[in-house]
C-alpha cells in the first residue's frame, strides 16, 4: 500500500467512528497525536515521495489531522460528567465561589435610610401597583394634572397604576397611624419616560414624612441639613429654592453646594456650583384631612428624593443606565465601599 492509499484507509476508519473510542479519548490522541504517534510517523515519510506528488499527499494529510482533531473534540465536548468525575481527584479542595457585592443603589439607599433613622424615623413601604387616590388624589392633584396623563404614568388597568412616586407611601402612613409620626419609605418608582444617561423609565426614590403639633419649615431646614452633611460631609451647605408640588405648601427645592473646581463641576451644575437633590415643602393642609388628620392641630413637613441621582453624585457614576445593565465589571467596583 502506498502512503496516499494508507492515508486514505485511516481517514475512513477515523470518520467512521462515530463514538468515542473504548480505549479512551486520550489514549486515542496519544495513539495518532503524539511525540511517537501515527501521524508523526506519516509525516516523517513524506520526504520521500516523489515531487509531483508531495502536494496532493501533504493535503491529504492535513485532512486527515483536521478529521482527527475535529472527533477528539467531539467526543470531549460530550463526554459525560461522571467520566469527568471518575478522573477528578475528590481530596482536593473545592473551588471557592466568591462573595457577591453590594448594589451601589442599595448601598445609597441603606445610607440615606440609617441617617434619617439616628434620629427617630421609622422605615415605611408600600405597594409599587398603587390606585389613583394614593398616588394622585390624596396628594392633591388635580384631574387635568399632566402627571395623570398616559405619557406620564403606566397604567396597569382603569383603577391601577405603577407608582411614580413614593409620595403614596406617606398617604398609607397617614392613613394607618397616629401623629407624630416620623417615616423614611425607599422604593421603585416607574415613570413613561425615554431613557437616556439621566432619565430612566424605572428608578428608585426616598420618601420623608415628619408629622406632629407645632411642626414648622424651620424644622424641616435644620433636618435635610444635617442629612445633607452626613451625606457629603461636614463642610456641605444646602439652600431651598421656591418651588411648587400640588401636595406641599410652600413647597421648595433642594440644592447642596458641590463646588466649581473642576470642568465636570462646571457642566454638571450648569456653572453655578449648586446641584439640585431633592424636593420638599410642609405637608398642604388638604392632604392631611384627606389622610384623616386634622390639620388644625397638626402641621408636618415631607421631602422625596432620587436614589439614583444621589448615588451617581457619590460615587461619581455618569450614566444612570450602568445602574441597571448589571455589567459585573461596574458592580464589583462597590466591593466594600
Ligand atoms: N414626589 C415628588 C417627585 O416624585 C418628590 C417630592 C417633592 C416628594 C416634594 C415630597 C415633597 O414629599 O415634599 O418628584
Amino acid at each position: 500500500m502506498n502512503l496516499l492509499e494508507e492515508i486514505k484507509a485511516l481517514r475512513a476508519t477515523v470518520n467512521e467512528l462515530k463514538d468515542a473510542p473504548s480505549e479512551g479519548v486520550e489514549s486515542f490522541r496519544i495513539a495518532y497525536l503524539g511525540r511517537k504517534g501515527r501521524m508523526k510517523e506519516l509525516y516523517a515519510q513524506l520526504k520521500d515521495v516523489p515531487n509531483e506528488l508531495k502536494k496532493e499527499v501533504g493535503q491529504s494529510l492535513n485532512e486527515l489531522k483536521s478529521l482527527i482533531d475535529h472527533r477528539i473534540t467531539e467526543w470531549s465536548a460530550s463526554a459525560t460528567v461522571q467520566d469527568d468525575v471518575s478522573k477528578e481527584d475528590l481530596t482536593r479542595p473545592g473551588t471557592a465561589i466568591g462573595g457577591g457585592t453590594m448594589h451601589p443603589i442599595s448601598l445609597a439607599k441603606n445610607e440615606i435610610v440609617d441617617i434619617f433613622q439616628r434620629i427617630g424615623f421609622t422605615l415605611s413601604e408600600g405597594p409599587e401597583i398603587e390606585d389613583d387616590w394614593h398616588n394622585f388624589s390624596a396628594l392633591n392633584f388635580p384631574p387635568e394634572h399632566p402627571a395623570r396623563d398616559m405619557q406620564d404614568t403606566f397604567f396597569v388597568d382603569s383603577e391601577s397604576a405603577l407608582r411614580t412616586h413614593t409620595s403614596s407611601v406617606q398617604v398609607r402612613v397617614m392613613e394607618s397611624s397616629e401623629p407624630p409620626i416620623r417615616t423614611i419609605s425607599p422604593g421603585r418608582v416607574f415613570r413613561n419616560e425615554a431613557i437616556s444617561a439621566r432619565s430612566h423609565c424605572i428608578f428608585h426614590q426616598v420618601e420623608g414624612l415628619y408629622i406632629d403639633k407645632g411642626v414648622s419649615f424651620a424644622d424641616l431646614k435644620q433636618t435635610l441639613l444635617y442629612f445633607a452633611k452626613e451625606l457629603l460631609g461636614e463642610q456641605t451647605d444646602i439652600r431651598l429654592r421656591p418651588s411648587y408640588f400640588p401636595f406641599t405648601e410652600p413647597s421648595a427645592e433642594v440644592d447642596v453646594y458641590w463646588g466649581l473646581e473642576t470642568e465636570t463641576d462646571y457642566r454638571i451644575t450648569k456653572g453655578t456650583g449648586w446641584l439640585e437633590i431633592m424636593g420638599c415643602g410642609m405637608v398642604d393642609p388638604a392632604v392631611l384631612s384627606n389622610c384623616n388628620i386634622d390639620p388644625e392641630i397638626y402641621s408636618g413637613f415631607a421631602f422625596g428624593m432620587g436614589i439614583e441621582r444621589i448615588a451617581m453624585l457619590k460615587y461619581q457614576v455618569p450614566d444612570i443606565r450602568m445602574f441597571f445593565e448589571n455589567d459585573k465589571r461596574f458592580l464589583k467596583q462597590f466591593k466594600g465601599l
